[in-house]
């Protein structure tokens, strides 16, 4: 039996920053309620560069960090729900700019859960022997399907890219993870929508491609679902709250953030916090947060975190990981 470990983490963001101020001049808004309802104080946003871009970059910040030969990438998995494609995937396209030519490539769509979806993912074929390695990356250039127009949607998210390269290992890294889905709440988080129009039906053509979100309703799955999934993840592996260095939270609002910590009964000083610079990036969201975690050197060998999402879908996403 193989386990599999995070051996390196990298990080892509845009560099433009568009600020609560500057979100002002565009809508009914204020920086005042985006700080105090989301704990947003700023975002990222793409001058033209696509997901895979993003995603490429910040391949290649992991690959110079670890000085990993691309051709030595077996598996390459970028998880997003915003591609620029619908093929090639943004993992072919990743696979491509960064010369990984050996390396089988594809995405995985899980919206703001979908890194710690794929990195189960890519955890099972390391655990069973098919590959030795994996960079698994998330990628969202959200802007692109967000309604400039909309003030309860175009304060929360911002772009960006971060991933880590995972390896076999005889210690236990990934240990254990917990995800699920509620399709039936779907439409709560909602975008990029097209008819089934063709030339053989009367179907009307129509495309809508904003983001559209019933914000309390996510905020209540949010906050109940997190907190049950990670108890559920915590005791099935006997795993206690004081054995949790840090929380690595999704990034969509402080708001729900301190109530997931008020239910486990983990302090805020153990949840890592960095919304306020970036806002929801959706799959890139952990994996932003884990490569400032790691570049800060706020984690050693053996120290255990507890990764915690949601999103679009809806789906929620627990993980346990010893660094
Ligand atoms: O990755 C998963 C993605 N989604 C989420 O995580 C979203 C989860 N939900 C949330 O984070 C919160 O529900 C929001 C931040 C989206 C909204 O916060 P809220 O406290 O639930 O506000 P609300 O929707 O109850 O709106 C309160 C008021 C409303 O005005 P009225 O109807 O009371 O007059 C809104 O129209 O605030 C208004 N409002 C705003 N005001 C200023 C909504 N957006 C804004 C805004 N600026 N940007």
């Amino acid at each position: 039996m193989y386990f599999s470990k995070i051996k390196y983490t990298g990080a892509y963001v845009p560099e433009r920053i568009v600020t609560n101020d500057e979100l002002e001049k565009m809508v009914d808004t204020d920086d005042e309620w985006i700080r105090s309802r989301t704990g947003i104080g700023e975002r990222r946003v793409s001058m033209g560069e696509n997901t895979s871009e993003l995603a490429a970059k910040s391949a290649q910040d992991i690959i110079r960090k670890g000085n990993i030969s691309p051709e030595d990438i077996e598996l390459i998995i970028v998880a997003t729900a915003t591609p620029e494609r619908i093929t090639p995937s943004a993992a072919c396209m990743v696979q491509a700019a960064i010369g990984a030519s050996r390396a089988v490539a594809f995405d995985i769509s899980a919206a703001c859960s979908g890194f710690v979806f794929a990195l189960s993912a890519a955890d099972k074929f390391i655990r069973t022997g098919a590959y030795k390695n994996a960079l698994v990356i998330g990628a969202e250039v959200l802007s692109k399907y967000v309604d400039w127009t909309d003030r309860t949607t175009c304060v929360l998210f911002g772009d960006g890219a971060a991933g880590a390269y995972i390896e076999r290992s005889d210690k236990p890294g990934i240990i254990a993870e917990d995800i699920g889905c509620d399709g039936s709440k779907g439409m709560c988080l909602n975008g990029g929508y097209n008819t089934a129009a063709n030339a053989f039906n009367d179907a009307e053509q129509y495309s809508d491609r904003f983001i559209h979100m019933d914000g309390k309703a996510v905020f209540d799955f949010a906050t109940r679902k997190v907190p049950e999934s990670a108890k559920r993840l915590l005791e099935e592996n006997g795993v206690s709250t004081d054995d949790i260095k840090y929380v690595v939270p999704h990034q969509a609002n402080e708001r729900i953030v301190k109530i997931i910590s008020r239910k486990l009964k983990i302090p805020m000083d153990r949840f890592y916090l960095n919304m306020f610079r970036y806002g929801n990036t959706s799959a890139a969201s952990i994996p932003i947060a884990l490569n400032e975690m790691f570049e800060k050197n706020m984690v050693a060998e053996g120290d255990r975190l507890l990764l915690a999402g949601f999103g679009g879908g809806l789906t929620w996403c627990s993980m346990l990981i010893d660094v």
